[in-house]
């Protein structure tokens, strides 16, 4: 069985880039000031599961963590 993944944005790393919300803009949310949070709790639904990894991988300040539940 999957398990099933979560993804979390740290606000004091965030720097705006963006690039979580250009790579998997169903996981994430950018607020007015250009900067993400995580959609909803969090939670990653089935088969974006490799997009959460790859918003990791891409975020240039390392915010984004993915946690497997
Ligand atoms: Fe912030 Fe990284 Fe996304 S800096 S806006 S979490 S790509």
């Amino acid at each position: 069985m999957t398990e099933r993944l979560r993804v979390r944005v740290d606000p004091d790393k965030c720097q705006g880039h963006a690039r979580c919300k250009a790579l998997a803009p169903e996981l994430f949310e950018l607020d007015e000031y250009g900067n993400a949070h995580e959609a909803g709790d969090g939670t990653v639904p089935p088969g974006l599961e490799d997009k959460a990894w790859l918003a990791k991988s891409n975020c240039p300040e390392i915010a984004i963590d993915v946690i497997e539940e």
